[in-house]
């Protein structure tokens, strides 16, 4: 194999197909280089991608596994530290990792995603309510008035967040993905992202309600050794952030995709294609969640045709995956509902897959029919190459979602009923 420099990952996340392609073309595992200079590998191939998912040998414990960080080479400079201080599932290894799992995946059982649904279902109104007061000509930003404050409020009543506190708690998450933020900026955002944490679990220490922060606080009381102080903060920083922002983006995808394909639009009017075709070819071609940060090598492993040092950190770029020509043939890039085979990865696999799922699928299935009833003639208000993707490679999302509403519509979109997957 020929010996490539790596290539140097774009913080801006301008153009993350195009990076992910060039990395594709190296290997379905290849050499990259973070922000802050920090090599890392990036897989890219969708059996790869299967194999490093499923294997124990690497760990998402930073502070047991990546030597760099424990010898004090990855200082609080680093732009992704955020991404290592978080002390959650997603920096667990083993027996730490099943632990904080079984608390967690409480929360979303099927009888609980269920129990949801009418909050879904209501915050979807009121959001399309207020929508339908912009007059039908006028730009409106979709993202900032229906696809963040859907999940962002359906993930704070399951939490507990009160509604004036919920733009603070939640903005530690966002400027978190944020992968152009300065490194100083990077470490004060997560200075005070646990500050308000910690503050949000005392105020709910004091006045427990109906809601997942206060089981969690009381599993940690019945039994310090289930869930240590931090790991509750980290809990929630991360339930709060995964609750909001990859949902957020799959609506923002989802919608992009279909207004600018508007022939495919058109099978599920027709109802030759259904919401769920929409939901899982969004999944595929445009997974939420792009280029996730970390794993780390425990011992050497072989995979792909390269080996992988210990101590190395490696991302899945879950974006390529779904795209991987080795399973989808040369259409791999195209968004068609009409494809037999939508496999992906988007949501993880094995003892990591996405704890959130069903509560994602039940979101979507949800936002998705409900808007496009309301405005059936919705319309992009720019040229689509006017519209910028969200400034970060570890998320696909877009800035903004600029949009004509056009009039009020009745009648269901979509003939087909919901296959309710899950
Ligand atoms: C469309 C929406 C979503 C997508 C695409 C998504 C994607 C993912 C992916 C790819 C992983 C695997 C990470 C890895 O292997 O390193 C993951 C894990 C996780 N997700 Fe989601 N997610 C979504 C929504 C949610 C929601 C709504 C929640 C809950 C509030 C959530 C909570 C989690 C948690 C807790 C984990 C960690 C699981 C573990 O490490 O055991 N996600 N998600």
């Amino acid at each position: 194999m020929p010996h490539h420099p790596p290539i140097a990952i774009d913080r801006t996340g301008a153009d993350i197909h195009a990076e992910l392609a060039a990395l594709r073309r190296r290997g379905p595992v290849s050499r990259i280089e973070l922000p802050g200079s920090v090599p890392a590998w990036s897989v890219t191939g969708y059996d790869a991608a299967l194999r490093v998912l499923g294997d124990p040998r690497f760990s998402k414990d930073p502070r047991k596994h990546w030597p760099a960080f424990r010898n004090g080479e990855i200082g609080a400079d680093f732009p992704l530290i955020g991404w290592v201080l978080m002390d959650n599932l997603t920096t667990a290894h083993g027996s730490d990792h099943s632990r904080l799992r079984r608390l967690t995946a409480k929360a979303f059982t099927p009888r609980r995603v269920e129990a949801m649904r009418p909050v879904i279902e209501q915050a979807a109104t009121e959001l399309l309510d207020e929508l339908a007061a912009v007059a039908p000509g006028e730009s409106v930003d979709l993202k900032k008035r229906f696809a963040h404050p859907l999940p962002a409020r359906v993930i704070s009543d399951l939490f507990g967040v009160p509604p004036e506190e919920r733009t603070e708690l939640l903005r530690g998450g966002e400027v978190n993905v944020d992968t152009t933020t300065s490194p100083e900026d990077a470490a004060a955002n997560v200075e005070r992202w646990h500050q308000q944490m910690h503050e949000f679990v005392e105020r709910k220490r004091r006045a427990p309600g109906d809601d997942l922060t206060s089981d969690l606080i009381a599993a940690q009381e019945a039994d310090g050794s289930r869930l240590s102080p931090s790991e509750l903060v980290g809990t929630l920083h991360l339930m709060l952030a995964t609750g909001t922002e990859p949902v957020m983006n799959l609506i923002g995808n989802a919608v992009h995709a279909l207004l600018t394909h508007p022939e495919q639009y058109e099978q599920v009017r027709k109802g030759d294609a259904d919401w769920d075709d929409v939901i899982e070819e969004t999944l595929r071609a445009e997974a939420p969640v792009a280029h996730l940060p970390f794993r780390f090598a425990t011992e050497d492993v072989e995979v792909g045709g390269v080996t992988i040092r210990q101590g190395d950190p490696v991302l899945v770029a879950f974006a390529a995956v779904g795209r991987d020509p080795a399973v989808h043939g040369a259409s791999a890039d195209r968004f068609e509902l009409s494809r037999e085979d939508k496999t992906h990865l988007s949501f993880g696999h094995g003892i990591y897959r996405c704890i959130g799922m069903p509560l994602a699928r039940a979101e979507l299935a949800i936002a998705l029919p409900a808007l496009f009833q309301r405005f059936p003639d919705i319309e992009l208000a720019v040229p689509p190459d006017r519209i910028r993707p969200q400034s970060t490679f570890i998320m696909n999302g877009l800035e903004s979602l600029p949009v004509r509403l056009g009039p009020v519509g009745g009648r269901p979109v979509g003939g087909r009923p919901m296959g309710g997957r899950g």
